[in-house]
Parts: structure tokens; C-alpha cells; sequence
């Protein structure tokens, strides 16, 4: 089944139940994808959203640490799978999910692409890979099923584990729970934080970051939305074991005035604040005003 073997109405209806059931927040006590149709409403609403923001965190990274292989647990319909063929080119990759028609769909839409597609269950073994990612898993399982999979993440993986949530306050609890847990085996935090401290965020704000999600005529009708696009509103943890140098990040839109960038920045010795580049500062000014949310700050260690 792909979409256009779907009826759309039944499309629309299963796209509104699972807004509702991720809206909610509570941990699923049956799998939220229940059958072909709702793999396929997934695929269509949110596979663009969870494969834009899994590319923004991959892609943060350190350039170098190119892994050979990926093992995705909760995989779904395969959206970090493609990321991870986005940012590092073809590698071996295993899907991993509990939901057999989710699995289906994404081999068929990765016809050719020689992902593998295995049906797993949280607490079954896990195959070893370079990188282990945990894509909009953790928020569907309670406090104690969340540590069991980040464990299991954290064992399978040999270079990088990569966990992303919504962007919500809840994803970012998620995040810095599992953020922990992963330096308690002994990974290093290589993105967002320039830093291994505690968040410097925690208790007034919440870490979360943007990516542009362009919707295709389909996904505005089942959304019921009439932009172009979206900016989907993700929390992630990269951790990796070698200790990477990433001076500070841009945790927010930069703002600019005449002459003046303002960049928040969360900065190595664990503060989160301001940073005003003027103009009188040339190269780096020019640097501030192409500077993005999410980006490493200063760009270049030099
Ligand atoms: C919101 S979807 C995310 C899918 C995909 N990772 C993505 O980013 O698009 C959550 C996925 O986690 C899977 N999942 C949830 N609990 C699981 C469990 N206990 N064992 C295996 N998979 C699970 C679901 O079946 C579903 O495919």
C-alpha cells in the first residue's frame, strides 16, 4: 500500500487520531500504528517532519566520524534511515520496529535501497552499528521503558548514538533524562551541548531547535494547512566516545539591528546568554549575520 492506494478521507481520519495520540503525551500502551493505513497517514504527515529534523542532528556530528553502519531502533517507516543515507551516503542500514506494517512500508518506499527491516520489540537484542538512532521513540514509553532503550542504545552503538524528540518542554525532559544516562556509560556530548555540565537551560527555558519541512500538496490537505511549509520543533542529543571541541551553539533565531547581531548562545562553562557582534568586528560580524539557530559558535575554531 502507498499513498495513492489510500482514500484520502480515511487517510485524513487516521492522520487526526494520531495527532491526537502524540498530542497527548501519555505513554501508548499498544502500538499507536495499528495497521497499513495508518503506516501509511504516518509516512504521509510526519515521515517529512522526523526525517528533516533527524538530518539537522546527524549533521551535527563531527565531520570525520563517518560511520560504516546504522541501526535504528523504532524505526517506523525509515525516516532516519534515509537521514542518515542523506548525511553520510550509502551505508548498511537495520530498522528496527515493533509495528510489522510500518516495517512493510518503508521497504517498499526504500525499494532499491538496500535497508534491512527487521521486526523488534524494546528489550529484544539489538544488532551492533557504528550509529544507533532513536528517532520520536522515547515519547511513547514510560520513565522506565525510556532508560531501557536508551541502554539499549547506548550498548549497540560503536561511534555515535543520536536520540531526537519534539521540540516540546516534555521531548527536552526526554532528551536531558537520556542525555545523562548516556555520560553515566561514558559518552562524550558532542551536539547541541559545548559542554558536559548541566544544562544551563534547565528550569527557565527549554534546549529545542528548527528545521524547514517543505509540504507537498498532499500533506497541507491532510493537515488542513495552507503554507508551503513547516518548521518542525526538535530536541536531540548527539553523544559520541571521543570528546568533541565545540566552542558554544546558537540556541535561538539570531536578531539583528542595525550594525548588531545578537546570538543567544549556550557557551562551554555551561551558561546560556547573550553575545552582541558589531560591525566594528568585521570578519565576525559578516559571520553573525549568516549564523543560524543551531549553529556552532564561533563557526571555526581558528
Ligand atoms: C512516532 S514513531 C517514530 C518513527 C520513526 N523513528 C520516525 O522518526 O519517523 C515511534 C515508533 O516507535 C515504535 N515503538 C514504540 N514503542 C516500541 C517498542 N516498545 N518496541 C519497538 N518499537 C516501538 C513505534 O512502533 C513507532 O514506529
Amino acid at each position: 500500500m502507498v499513498l495513492q492506494d489510500v482514500a484520502p478521507a480515511r487517510l485524513a481520519d487516521s492522520v487526526h487520531r494520531l495527532i491526537g495520540d502524540y498530542r497527548s503525551g501519555a505513554p501508548a500502551t499498544e502500538p499507536l500504528l495499528r495497521n497499513m493505513v495508518d503506516a501509511t497517514a504516518y509516512a504521509a504527515y510526519r515521515m517529512p517532519a522526523t526525517h528533516a529534523a533527524v538530518t539537522a542532528a546527524l549533521e551535527q556530528l563531527p565531520e570525520g566520524l563517518a560511520p560504516a553502519s546504522l541501526t535504528d531502533l523504532g524505526g517506523g517507516t525509515g525516516a532516519a534511515a534515509w537521514a542518515a543515507r542523506d548525511v553520510f551516503g550509502r551505508i548498511p542500514v537495520t530498522v528496527l520496529d515493533q509495528v510489522p506494517e510500518a516495517l512493510k512500508l518503508g521497504e517498499r518506499i526504500a525499494k532499491g535501497e538496500g535497508f534491512a527491516w527487521q521486526e523488534w520489540r524494546l528489550g529484544e537484542p539489538v544488532p551492533g552499528a557504528d550509529l544507533v538512532t532513536v528517532s520520536y521513540v522515547l515519547t511513547e514509553l514510560d520513565e522506565d521503558a525510556q532508560a531501557d532503550l536508551v541502554a539499549q542504545a547506548s550498548a549497540a552503538a560503536a561511534k555515535a548514538v543520536v536520540l531526537v524528540e519534539p521540540g516540546t518542554p516534555p521531548g527536552y525532559r526526554r532528551i536531558l533524562a537520556a542525555r545523562d544516562r548516556l555520560m553515566a556509560d561514558g559518552w562524550h556530548v558532542a551536539a547541541p551541548c559545548p559542554h558536559q555540565l548541566t544544562c544551563g537551560m534547565q528550569g527557565r527555558d527549554w534546549c529545542h531547535f528548527a528545521a524547514r519541512v517543505n509540504r507537498s500538496a498532499l500533506h497541507r490537505r491532510l493537515k488542513d494547512a495552507s503554507l508551503g511549509y513547516e518548521d518542525e520543533k526538535y530536541s536531540f542529543v548527539a553523544a559520541t566516545r571521543e570528546p568533541v571541541d565545540v566552542p558554544g551553539r546558537v540556541v535561538r533565531h539570531p536578531a539583528f539591528r542595525k550594525g548588531l547581531v545578537t546570538l543567544q548562545l549556550c557557551r562551554a562553562d555551561g551558561t546560556v546568554g547573550p553575545a552582541l557582534v558589531s560591525k566594528r568586528e568585521g570578519p565576525l560580524y559578516k559571520a553573525a549575520r549568516d549564523a543560524e539557530w543551531g549553529d556552532r559558535w564561533p563557526p571555526h575554531s581558528d
